[in-house]
């Protein structure tokens, strides 16, 4: 028995901003105190505040100490682990309360989250399956293969109403019965681990922290649809997530959790990872599917579904990490407990990556049905610097922007795509009003047209068509009939292109424009960005009355744009200006402008 338990924050945030170092430190300092035998250091999950890394958590008090620093490593050793006195300067502002420390829970930041399928991560550690069996790991596997009918699983799974968090919330239960009345000797099961939306890493997170829960489950699926071997496709670029699910499933088949007769009932099960090389196209399905096989990872027409015509040609159920994630409790806890959570439509809870110009930036999971004001101004604690929220962007390079009109949407996958965005796996970018909404479509439309496969014309050539006009307008070239040249080559490469790529592309487009088409028409027309972001159409200028003449601007410019004697207003020469700003930053009495 160990009187104190230190959780240090493994998470690849964390990892990046030095925890491996705090984890050594700590080791050593608490052997040199002669405290190994009383208290232990487990390496954990993420916990969600990744922006305040590295992170640690003391028990039993539940001290949340953030950025701390090998430096510190000491002094918490001493005062906190030694003579039990809380190191307040360490602790996460919040938590400081004047009759001693408040739980992490009750903090703005936690204290509307409902951590389902992070249930484990920040709490266990990742690498020891004892820890997730502790927290009733591998019991519902267990449940399954003595209590339940393959059919009791999958009945069981459509009563809850889990879809899909992969982006298209298609119904989890009904994938796994089309699957399971598949006839077919060989079957397969696969994760979609590929992550592709830029800014989001729910996904990672669950595997880095909580890996088994992906094996249970899995092995879950296997039963239902009658399949004995999994694959998880997991991106190269996640080596922190990769390394540990590669020793959970050693594990698991060390204690015979997978492998041949599991658990004595007869029922075996295997799994294997196949890394991706990254590319977004591949975590479409089919493509994902083919780069399994070990071709190039280009998508097939559908039908055939993957449920009758998958992996190897054979019936195969394909999810995300976040669906499968939810299973275990799902099996454990009941329909009416996932359904307790949610809307009527979309059960239980997301996990968002949240991003941008907002406060806490980090890993949240709501239940669905949650306000976007509740994430951005709650939760995330508002906008920084004083700035107005301006709009913010769900569902990665498929979806589209929510403007501050509708703060007060509750998330679920309906409500989103009835304003033109959609879920996507969870990224959630917030914006300020800095942000120009005509350079961020050209952002992800030019994310598109570098992921585009090729295959097919309307995605290929339509895309960067799109592409193209949006630049034209960012730099002032644009006409008053692009507008609707944008909206009608939209919906073509909508209903044309063979995939789910293309076919969402112009979602960010589309949304743009449907609620902020005023900012297309001041580039267009005024050749203005109201933003000041478009490069092409600012102009920088020195407000004589302001300007004190210290020369600071023009010893910051690297064009020597800047001219002007000391103690007299200084001028800026347009045509040398190259726009990058410095001597904005530079000067003290808000002499320049941008316009
Ligand atoms: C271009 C493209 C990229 C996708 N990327 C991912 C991804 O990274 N992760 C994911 O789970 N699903 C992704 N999907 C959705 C998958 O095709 C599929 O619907 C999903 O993995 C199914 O699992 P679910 O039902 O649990 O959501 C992508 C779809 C498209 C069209
Ligand atoms: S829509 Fe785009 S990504 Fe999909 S198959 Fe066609 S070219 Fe490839
Ligand atoms: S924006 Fe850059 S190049 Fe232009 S005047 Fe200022 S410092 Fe010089
Ligand atoms: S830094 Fe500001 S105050 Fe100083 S010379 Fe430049 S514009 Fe004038
Ligand atoms: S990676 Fe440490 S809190 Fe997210």
């Amino acid at each position: 028995m160990y009187r104190s338990h230190v959780l240090v924050c493994g998470g690849t945030g964390c990892t990046s901003s030095g925890s491996e170092h705090i984890v050594s430190a700590l080791e050593a300092e608490i052997k040199q105190a002669g405290l190994a035998e009383e208290v232990k250091v487990i390496k954990t999950g993420c916990f969600g505040l990744c922006a305040l890394g590295p992170i640690m958590i003391i028990y039993p008090e539940g001290a949340f100490y953030s950025r701390v620093k090998a430096e510190d490593i000491p002094e918490i050793v001493s005062e906190h682990l030694i003579k039990g006195r809380i190191v307040t300067r360490l602790l996460y502002d919040e938590t400081v309360h004047k009759d001693g420390i408040q739980s992490l829970n009750e903090t703005q930041f936690y204290k509307k989250q409902h951590r389902v399928a992070l249930k484990n991560c920040g709490v266990i550690d990742p690498e020891n399956i004892n820890e997730y069996i502790a927290y009733d790991g591998y019991q519902a596997l267990g449940k399954v293969l003595t209590e339940m009918t393959p059919d009791d699983v999958i009945q069981l799974i459509k009563d809850s109403g889990l879809r899909g968090r992969g982006g298209a919330g298609f119904p989890t239960g009904l994938k796994w019965s089309f699957a399971k009345a598949s006839e077919n000797d060989q079957k397969y099961v696969a994760c979609n681990a590929d992550e592709g939306d830029p800014g989001a890493f729910m996904d990672r997170s669950v595997l880095e922290g909580d890996p088994h829960v992906l094996i249970e489950a899995m092995a879950i699926a296997g039963y239902a649809i009658g399949a004995n071997q999994g694959f998880v496709y997991v991106r190269a670029e996640y080596p922190i997530a990769v390394k540990r699910l590669q020793i959970a499933i050693n594990q698991a088949k060390e204690i015979g959790l997978l492998g041949k007769n599991i658990l004595g009932t007869g029922f075996d099960f295997d799994l294997d990872i196949r890394l991706g090389a990254g590319a977004f196209v591949c975590g479409e399905e089919t493509a994902l599917m083919t780069s399994i096989e070990g071709h190039r990872g280009e998508p097939r027409p559908r039908p055939p579904f993957p449920a009758v015509k998958g992996l190897f040609g054979k019936p195969s159920v394909l999810n995300n990490v976040e669906t499968y994630a939810n299973i275990p409790q799902i099996i454990l806890k009941g329909a009416d407990w996932f359904r307790s959570m949610g809307t009527e439509k979309s059960a239980g809870t997301k996990v968002f990556a949240v991003g941008g110009k907002i406060h806490n930036t980090g890993l949240v999971e709501v239940p669905m049905g949650t306000t976007l004001r509740e994430i951005v101004e709650e939760i995330g604690g508002g906008i920084p610097n004083g700035k107005k929220f301006k709009a913010a962007q769900t569902g990665g390079p498929s979806g589209g922007c929510i403007p501050a009109s509708h703060l007060d949407i509750e998330i679920d996958y309906d409500n989103l795509i009835s304003i033109g965005s959609m879920m996507g796996s969870g990224g959630l970018i917030v914006m300020d009003e800095d942000t120009c909404m005509v350079d961020i479509a050209k952002f992800f439309l030019e994310f598109t047209v570098d992921e585009s496969c090729g295959k097919c014309a309307p995605c290929r050539i339509g895309t960067k068509r799109l592409y193209e006009i949006l630049d034209r307008i960012t730099k002032g070239k644009g006409e008053m009939e692009d507008i609707q040249r944008l909206k009608d080559l939209s919906q073509f490469i909508k209903e044309n292109s063979l995939c789910g790529l293309g076919q969402t592309a112009p979602n960010p487009v589309l949304s743009t424009l449907h609620f902020f088409e005023d900012e297309y028409i001041a580039h267009i027309k005024d050749k203005k960005c109201p933003a000041g972001v478009c490069k092409d159409l600012l102009r920088y200028s020195i407000i004589e009355d302001k300007c004190k003449g210290c020369t600071l601007c023009a010893r910051a410019c690297p064009a020597g744009a800047i001219t002007g004697e000391v103690k007299k207003p200084h001028k800026i020469d347009v045509h040398k200006c190259v726009k990058c700003g410095a001597c904005m930053e530079k000067c003290r009495f808000g002499a320049i402008v941008k316009k």
